[in-house]
């Protein structure tokens, strides 16, 4: 699939934080070359530094864009992605793949703006794709087949793991993997914080916070163990781990990042109807 990939040419539209790290890292891993991408972005002065930045074109012209690719990333703000579908829907037929990324658009809507056999692919990726570590959930619209999402997942495979899901999940997947890092960073943040507190310099504290999330996040992908399982492996009766999760618990740690998942999730499907 990868090879189908590198023949076909990729138009990102509205290549902002997102689209640019996805642009850059397909790039960077030579999944396409530059001859085959093309960008748009609002700004005519923003589009100019990245197309040479980037080494590709770059323009404010969707229509163009859409017109020479054969496979069309959407990555603009979800109340801009109506105006950009109308823009481009005389460009795009049954032989291209859309793939929106776009936060709380529903693959219907997508649809709708768009002639009725166009393939679309909904996707969320998260910004650690910018270094190949990223996750993607993807779900397919009615048009698309079983090989327009496996392209999305060779695409999206290129930058980190990616899950394939039911579209009632997307918003879950929103709220969970495409704001997680968020997340994740105000914990380190905050470990970081912990070992200045405790006297440590704060490089060194970074380090010490970011190596043992990564190795943690490893030890569950690699063993699939229950988290909590691997969580009593490190806390010996009477020992120092135990004091530190009672405290976690009284700061009622789990509930709250429960909490700002259902948030964001809920969020995640707010998005398209504002203005
Ligand atoms: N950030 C994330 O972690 C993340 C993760 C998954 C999905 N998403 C989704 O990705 C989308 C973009 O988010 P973002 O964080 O990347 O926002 P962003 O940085 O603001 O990017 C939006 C881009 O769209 C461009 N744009 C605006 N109007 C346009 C138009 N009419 N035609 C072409 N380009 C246009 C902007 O151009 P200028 O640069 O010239 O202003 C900008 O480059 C959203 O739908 C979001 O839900 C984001």
């Amino acid at each position: 699939m990868k090879a189908k990939i590198s023949q076909k040419r990729l138009a990102v539209l509205g290549a902002g934080k997102i689209g640019g790290i996805l642009l850059r890292a397909f790039l960077k891993q030579g999944l396409i070359s530059p001859k085959q991408a093309v960008a748009t972005v609002q700004h005519s002065e923003r589009a100019q530094a990245m197309g040479q930045e980037l080494g590709i074109p770059v323009s404010t012209d969707n229509r163009a864009a859409a017109r020479q690719a054969n496979i069309i990333l959407l990555c603009v703000k979800p109340q801009t992605v109506r105006e950009v579908l109308e823009e481009i829907r005389g460009e795009v037929n049954a032989d291209k793949l859309i793939v929106s990324v776009a936060a709380s658009v529903p693959t219907p809507y997508l649809e709708k703006y768009l002639a009725a056999d166009v393939p679309v692919v909904r996707a969320m990726p998260n910004t650690p794709c910018a270094i190949g570590c990223g996750m993607t959930g993807i779900c397919k619209g009615s048009s698309a087949g079983a090989s327009h999402v496996e392209m999305a997942r060779a695409l999206f495979e290129t930058v980190g793991r990616v899950v394939v899901v039911d579209e009632k999940h997307m918003d879950a997947v929103t709220g969970l993997s495409a704001s997680g890092p968020a997340f994740l960073y105000i914990i380190l943040e905050s470990l970081a914080e912990a070992g200045v507190k405790v006297g440590l310099p704060r490089d060194i504290a970074t380090l010490l916070a970011a190596q043992t999330a990564q190795g943690a996040a490893r030890v569950v992908l690699e063993t699939g163990d229950h988290p909590a399982l691997l969580k009593d492996g490190v806390t010996t009766p009477a020992g120092c781990t135990i004091d530190g999760i009672l405290e976690l618990e009284e700061g009622k740690l789990r509930v709250t990042l429960i909490k700002a998942v259902v948030k964001a999730t809920q969020r995640a499907g707010e998005l398209l109807f504002e203005k």
